[in-house]
């Protein structure tokens, strides 16, 4: 063996550094094959298998060719030779041998890096690695992610996308980001919108072909109201969708702000863009309608240092993955499924109280909502306390089953910090730019007439008749609110206010 291996190798520092390498390859392969039985899984050991061990493996080669050279440098010297570098005669059987050793142990290791680097590449691209590595600081996103249409869908696939640059971009993204986990500087929640996002064309637009006409979708909503019976109110709603090119399709509908055919300008005047008083169509033809709101409240100054925006896809689905949602949704929908008891008296707005008190840790909520919803049973409904008990215990359940999944008090990530612009009822949404108050210099005004983005098909509050019909019902609000709710956003009501 020792004739195999050039006599320069033979010093301290070469064979330290090759100790270093031999025993983190070791240690690489042994983990590798470890948690390859173990059926994989768990972050800490990608990082430490794919990057750390190898960036000792390269450190211990170094550490080795500088030995190498060393010593070659200071025997040249101790026989006084001439500066030149080290003879490989081919023709010497010893060179050979050593000069073929040393090529097959060189081929082997490029080998062994390429293997790596796809590896390691292919490992800080998972989901895994994205989502679970800083457990806590990215656990409302994964968990989030977990439940929602996207869930198969890769974290890079929207956040990082095909190309070198956008690889590299994100990677010194996640230098810094690592950087303010580890001396806990990043923001709680973190901020949104995420101005770096790559923009919408380059990775939604990849799986999602934006001139594809979605027809109309039908959604069916029942919602239970806060009184003692949970009295329930019954929605049918026709969504148009519609689509944004002329070649497949009609343009109408609510896929006509895509990119396609127009573009759309706007100003918002605040950081998460909920507040918009100026946006500018400009249509194929050459024209420019310039629409501003009325409200009183708007000032002209305030445009000076207004974000100017392009229109996309995100501006409408800014949580197509990362959906926190409201205790009104999440009761309503655990209700209508049975798995909260809908006879049990109170159960809308004690759950739904539940939800919403303040927290100062999810272990602190698992605790909590047990001992709330038990007290709030047996203070004001006593005998139901006790006939329905498996009814309650099964709230309980599911309630802290709905927290977990949409509230994340140590990064004080909910509903409330994260608005979904889809919608209107519980963020301003669409209400934004269709409030009845922005008018146009055409003299359009943005109509948030009921019937022009979905129709309302049916409705019907709980033993009264069914209204139904497919031009359109008029809307009743479930509770009497007089014209509020043809006046205000719904969002002033039933949103974060
Ligand atoms: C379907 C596309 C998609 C996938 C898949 C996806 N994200 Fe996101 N993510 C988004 C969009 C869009 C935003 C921007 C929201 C905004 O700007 O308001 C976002 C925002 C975020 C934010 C900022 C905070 C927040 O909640 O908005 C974090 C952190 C994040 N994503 C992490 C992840 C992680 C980790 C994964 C994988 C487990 C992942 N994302 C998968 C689309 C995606
Ligand atoms: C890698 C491919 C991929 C990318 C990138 C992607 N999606 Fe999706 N998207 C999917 C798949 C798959 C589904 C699920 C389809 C299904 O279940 O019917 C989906 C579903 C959806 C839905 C329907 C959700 C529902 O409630 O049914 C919306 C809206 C959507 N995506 C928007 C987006 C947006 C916005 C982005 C960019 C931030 C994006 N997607 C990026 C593949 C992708
Ligand atoms: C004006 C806001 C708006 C814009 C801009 C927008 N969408 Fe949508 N999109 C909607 C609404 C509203 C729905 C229906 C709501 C739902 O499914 O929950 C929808 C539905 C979808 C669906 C699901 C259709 C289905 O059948 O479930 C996909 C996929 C989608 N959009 C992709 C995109 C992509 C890709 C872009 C960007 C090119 C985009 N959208 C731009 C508002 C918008
Ligand atoms: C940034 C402002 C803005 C936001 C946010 C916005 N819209 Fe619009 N929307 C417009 C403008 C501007 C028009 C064009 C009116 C015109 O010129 O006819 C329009 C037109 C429409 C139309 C009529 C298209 C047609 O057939 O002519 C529908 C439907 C629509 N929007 C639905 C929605 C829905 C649903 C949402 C929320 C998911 C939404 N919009 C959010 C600005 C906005
Ligand atoms: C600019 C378009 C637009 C206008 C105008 C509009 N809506 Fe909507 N509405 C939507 C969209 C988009 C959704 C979301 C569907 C979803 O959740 O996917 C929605 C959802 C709803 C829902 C179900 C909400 C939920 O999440 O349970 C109700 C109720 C509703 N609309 C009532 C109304 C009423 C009443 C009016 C008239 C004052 C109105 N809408 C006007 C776009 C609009
Ligand atoms: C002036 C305040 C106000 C406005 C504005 C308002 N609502 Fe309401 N809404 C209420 C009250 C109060 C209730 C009863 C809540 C309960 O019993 O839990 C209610 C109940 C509801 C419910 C059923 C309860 C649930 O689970 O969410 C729906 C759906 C609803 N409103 C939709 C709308 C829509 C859509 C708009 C906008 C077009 C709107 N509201 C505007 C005050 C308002």
């Amino acid at each position: 063996m020792r004739r195999f291996i050039p006599k320069t190798f033979f010093n301290p520092i070469s064979m330290i550094g090759a100790a270093i390498a031999g025993i983190s390859l070791f240690l690489g392969i042994f983990l590798m094959v470890l948690d390859y039985f173990a059926g994989g899984g768990r972050a800490y050991v990608g990082i430490i298998t794919f990057i750390i061990l190898p960036l000792f493996i390269i450190l211990g080669l170094a550490i080795t060719l500088v030995g190498i050279i060393r010593q070659w440098w200071l025997r040249r010297h101790a026989r006084g030779l001439e500066y030149h570098f080290p003879a490989i005669n081919l023709n010497d059987p010893h060179h050979r041998t050593v000069f073929g050793f040393v090529a097959g142990l060189s081929l082997l290791f490029l080998v062994a890096l390429a293997f790596g680097s796809f590896q390691m590449y292919e490992y800080t691209e998972s989901v895994q690695f994205c989502g679970t590595t800083c457990h806590s600081v990215m656990k409302p996103e994964y968990t989030a992610y977990m439940y929602s249409p996207h869930a198969r869908v890769s974290c890079a696939e929207c956040h990082v996308g095909s190309g070198a640059d956008w690889y590299v971009k994100s990677k010194l993204s996640g230098a810094y980001q690592v950087y303010s986990v580890m001396f806990n500087k990043y923001s709680r929640p973190i901020e949104t919108p995420v101005r770096n996002l790559r923009p919408a064309q380059q990775t939604c637009e990849q799986c999602h072909w934006p001139k594809h006409f979605f027809a109309e979708k039908q959604i069916e909503k029942t919602y239970f109201l806060s009184d003692e019976k949970n009295t329930s109110w019954w929605l049918n709603l026709l969504l148009k969708i519609g689509g944004g090119n002329t070649e497949t399709g009609p343009t109408s509908g609510i896929h006509w702000h895509m990119n396609i055919n127009n573009k759309i300008m706007y100003a918002a005047t605040d950081s998460q863009r909920q507040v918009i008083p100026v946006i500018q169509v400009y249509e194929k033809s050459g024209k420019i309608v310039t629409y501003k709101s009325t409200d009183d409240s708007f000032k002209e100054e305030q445009l000076k240092n207004a974000e100017v925006r392009q229109m996309d896809c995100i501006d409408c689905h800014n949580r197509p993955t990362h959906i926190y949602r409201t205790p009104n949704e999440t009761v309503n929908e655990a209700m209508k499924l049975g798995w909260i008891n809908p006879k049990l008296p109170s159960a809308k707005s004690i759950s739904v109280e539940a939800l919403g008190r303040p927290y100062a840790t999810e272990q602190g909520a698992m605790d909590s909502i047990g001992v709330f919803i038990h007290e709030q049973y047996a203070l004001r409904f006593p005998d139901v306390s006790r006939t329905m008990k498996s009814d309650i215990d099964s709230t309980v359940e599911r309630i802290k089953k709905i927290y977990s999944r949409n509230f994340f008090p140590e990064m004080r990530v909910s509903w409330k910090n994260y608005p979904n612009n889809i919608g209107h009822l519980y963020s301003p949404g669409c209400f934004r730019c269709h409030d009845g108050k922005h008018v146009g210099d055409n003299g359009k005004v943005l109509s948030r007439d009921c019937n022009t983005c979905h129709v309302i098909l049916a409705q019907k509050l709980d033993k009264k008749d069914l209204h139904i019909s497919l031009d359109g019902v008029s809307y009743e609000h479930p509770v009497d609110i007089g014209d509020a709710w043809k006046e205000m956003n719904c969002s002033e009501c039933h949103g974060n206010q």
